[in-house]
């Protein structure tokens, strides 16, 4: 089963931008396959790590076009990304702890996560690069 099934309530209605976080629920979805049921402290170290870049380079590109269209609200969407990145170290730092990882409390925070901010902070960012064009 995936970490994180794909959801209408993820879509923002801008194809390319749901596309591209489609492909980026699928990354963390392969990612999570691939750590499988066998899991030793640094697998998951690892996982957890992969995820975080992963995300983070999604994080990297919108930063990127905030930043050359001057986008007005940079500042709470950055920071909303920031709160993120925070959590999922938590996450690592509890895991490096304890040794285990919850998948379904993972999952639960991920994808409420991505259901606020997908349709309150890139709803709007997205829209206003598609008026810059
Ligand atoms: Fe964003
Ligand atoms: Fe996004």
């Amino acid at each position: 089963m995936s970490l994180l099934e794909w959801r209408d309530e993820f879509r923002i209605g801008i194809a390319e931008v749901d596309h591209e976080h489609q492909v980026l629920i699928g990354l963390i979805n392969d990612l999570h396959s691939a750590l499988g049921a066998e899991r030793s402290r640094e697998r998951v170290e690892e996982f957890l790590g992969e995820i975080f870049a992963r995300i983070s380079a999604h994080f990297a590109l919108e930063e990127k076009d905030m930043q050359a269209r001057h986008y007005p609200e940079s500042g709470a969407h950055k920071a909303d990304h920031e709160q993120l990145l925070d959590d999922i170290r938590d996450i690592m730092d509890e895991q490096s702890e304890r040794g285990v990882l919850d998948d379904e409390a993972f999952s639960a925070r991920l994808a409420a996560w991505f259901t606020d901010h997908f349709k309150s902070h890139d709803v709007r960012l997205h829209r206003f690069l598609q008026t810059q064009r």
